[in-house]
Parts: C-alpha cells; sequence; structure tokens
C-alpha cells in the first residue's frame, strides 16, 4: 500500500448562495443555507491548517464565491501563507474596485464561466437577464488589474452549436486559458439530463473544432477539453482519485474528497469546527473509503489502468447504479456501459425538456 501525500489543492465552497441558476450546477440538491457557513475566523484557520498539511492551490468557489463580503480578507490570508488563490466565479457581483481589492489582496488567477456566446441564451441558461453582459465586462477588469484569466465553458445540447464562438470569446477577452467542459451528470445536471445530453453528432463536431482550434491558437490560449462520460470508453480519474489529490471544505464546514460526495449514502463527513483538516485528510474513514486501489470490485482491481483511472467517479457511479463500489458504468467493462450509452443516445435525439434551475425547493420538482 502506497504512502498517503499531503493535497495539492483545497476547494474552498464559500457559500451556495449564488445570483445566477445554472440547471448543471455541481452544487449538492440540498444547499447549505447563509446561516450556516463557516464565518471569517473559522475560513481563516481552515487556510492556514491547509498550509501546514503541504496545500498549494486554494480554489475559491461557491455558490458564488463574491457574495462573501469578506473574501478579500480570506484571499489576503492565504497570500500570507504562501498559497497560490484562484477566484472561480460567475462574476456578475464583481466591479472594478473589487477587482482591483482583491488583486491587492494578492489573488493571483481568475476564473469566469460563461453560459455560451450568444446573450440571449446565455442568460437563460443561467437564469439571470444581462449576466453575459456583464461578464464580458468583468473579465476586462481582471485583465486590467493585471491577473490571469480563464473562462469556464460548460458545454452541453443546448449551447454546443456555440462552441466555435465561445473560443473566440476566449481570445477576445484575453485569456490564456479556456475550460471546454461537457456537463458531468450529478447534482442538477443529473435532474436535467435529457435537456443537456449532446448527440454523439455534436460532440464529434465539438471535438474537431476544439482540435482545429487548438493547432491554430498554439501559443496563444490553451484548451482543456472534458468529454462527457457517457460517450467516453473509459472513466476519468475523478478528482485525480479519491483522497489522492484534493479536498472540499463545503460552507458549512464539511470536509469532503469531492464537490458530489454528500449524496453518497451512509457515509459521514467530518467537520473542520470539531477535527483539523490534517487528521480528516490522514485519518477519516470517509477518505480512506475510496482511497487508493484495495477497496475496488473486479474487473477494476486487476485492470492495468487502475492507477490512472483510480475506478473513475464513485458519485456518477452511485448515482447510476446505487452501488457505492459499482464498476463506474462509464467504463466499457462495467455490466452497465451499453445501457448508459443506449440512455445518453435516446435522451440526446428526443425533444428537450424544460430546464430544472437551481433553486433552492426545485430540486423535488
Ligand atoms: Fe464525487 Fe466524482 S464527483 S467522486
Amino acid at each position: 500500500m502506497t504512502a498517503v501525500e499531503p493535497p495539492l489543492a483545497l476547494l474552498a465552497e464559500l457559500t451556495h448562495r449564488c445570483p445566477l441558476q445554472c440547471p448543471y450546477c455541481s452544487n449538492p440538491l440540498e444547499m447549505d443555507r447563509a446561516a450556516t457557513e463557516l464565518d471569517t475566523a473559522a475560513w481563516q484557520r481552515v487556510f492556514d491548517e491547509a498550509a501546514k498539511l503541504g496545500v498549494l492551490h486554494v480554489h475559491f468557489s461557491g455558490g458564488e464565491p463574491a457574495v462573501r463580503r469578506d473574501l478579500e480578507m480570506l484571499v489576503a490570508r492565504c497570500a500570507g501563507l504562501g498559497l497560490y488563490t484562484n477566484l472561480i466565479t460567475s462574476a456578475v457581483l464583481i466591479d472594478r474596485a473589487r477587482m482591483q481589492a482583491l488583486a491587492k489582496a494578492g489573488l493571483n488567477h481568475v476564473q469566469i464561466s460563461v453560459q455560451g456566446s450568444d446573450p440571449a441564451n446565455a442568460d437563460r441558461i443561467g437564469g439571470y437577464a444581462g449576466g453575459h453582459a456583464r461578464k464580458i465586462e468583468v473579465a476586462g477588469f481582471v485583465r486590467e488589474a493585471g491577473l490571469p484569466l480563464t473562462l469556464n465553458a460548460v458545454m452541453h445540447r443546448q449551447n454546443l452549436g456555440e462552441l466555435g464562438e465561445v473560443i473566440g470569446l476566449a481570445v477576445q477577452l484575453g485569456a490564456r486559458r479556456l475550460e471546454v467542459a461537457h456537463v458531468q451528470y450529478y447534482g442538477w445536471a443529473l435532474k436535467n439530463r435529457a435537456a443537456l445530453m449532446p448527440t454523439r453528432a455534436q460532440l464529434e463536431r465539438a471535438t474537431a473544432t476544439v482540435e482545429a482550434a487548438r493547432a491554430r491558437l498554439k501559443g496563444t490560449l490553451v484548451i482543456d477539453y472534458v468529454v462527457p462520460d457517457y460517450y467516453a470508453r473509459r472513466p476519468k480519474a475523478c478528482m485525480g482519485g479519491w483522497g489522492r489529490r484534493f479536498l472540499n471544505v463545503s460552507p458549512n464546514g464539511s470536509v469532503l474528497p469531492c464537490h458530489a460526495a454528500s449524496t453518497l449514502p451512509g457515509m459521514t463527513f467530518e467537520n473542520v469546527k470539531e477535527r483539523s483538516l490534517k487528521d480528516i485528510w490522514y485519518g477519516s474513514e470517509a477518505f480512506e473509503r475510496f482511497r487508493g486501489t484495495g477497496w475496488m470490485p473486479e474487473p477494476c482491481r486487476s485492470c492495468d489502468q487502475r492507477e490512472i483511472d483510480w475506478g473513475g467517479c464513485r458519485c456518477q457511479a452511485f448515482a447510476l447504479t446505487g452501488a457505492l463500489e459499482a464498476v463506474d458504468p462509464a467504463c466499457e467493462f462495467a455490466e452497465g456501459h451499453a445501457a448508459l450509452v443506449a440512455s445518453a443516445e435516446d435522451e440526446s435525439a428526443g425533444p428537450a425538456p424544460a430546464l430544472i434551475y437551481r433553486r433552492i425547493g426545485t430540486a423535488l420538482v
């Protein structure tokens, strides 16, 4: 058994509050209320413990992290600890002065999410009127503040036709990196799967568009490309492997191996209010549960890819099979793989149902 290494990065989900209502949000269906959020001092202690533990990167996320008025203070604490800080934001709540203040506090990098390139469609998908135009403006503030910018574009059947323009937008805004991420289906996205699943032909066109743009824009823009699991032959190494590289602290202080882990039944996730990050990382049952390869069923256990994909995504495997240890159906060797691909093809061929927006209360619709 290999020794457990310290985590590389911490995802700080400061809040689940967000002005946007994206129907593929990675937050759980049951979101934490504002009253349960960790306060400034508790977050600062988390960052102190993270730095001691060996974490190098802190990603501020949410919900929308800019909802928190103490964001600058939290960035400053991380900067003082020598941690690299990245703000993952919808951007709509940030003005020029706030971006300058964040840069002054020591922020290193900004990732702005876009819902497409067509303003009307993007605003419809995000459920926020005027949001797209605001993002374009804030991207300018990021560059003015001298910070590197990444654009995050979550793609699906309702915006995939805009991919070429999204790539053009990233170049126009001076982004150094574009993350083209097809929707991953758990949480809100799973509820909206039939409305979001692309056809295989759409996916193939998108892949060709990305490959051509990568060649054309070499040296100008780096494009990361995440394919939809349902059309893949092998699963992704979700989070780089459970409990190997990342930890996630939720708004109320629960420490999770991934952003969707709270969907897994029968598991207890410890809280920074009760135990140190170090003890949780090295000693909690939840982090141990799917760490390494010892927990794997066959055929994963004897697969030569087991230390590449680390058994795929536990949250997806559970969502699709109802079993925590199941082989991720995204794998071509999983029993349910053919059915999964068939369901994706069926859903993408039918008419898209109405979107269920991410709002407290709509998860039960
Ligand atoms: Fe939880 Fe993939 S999202 S393991």
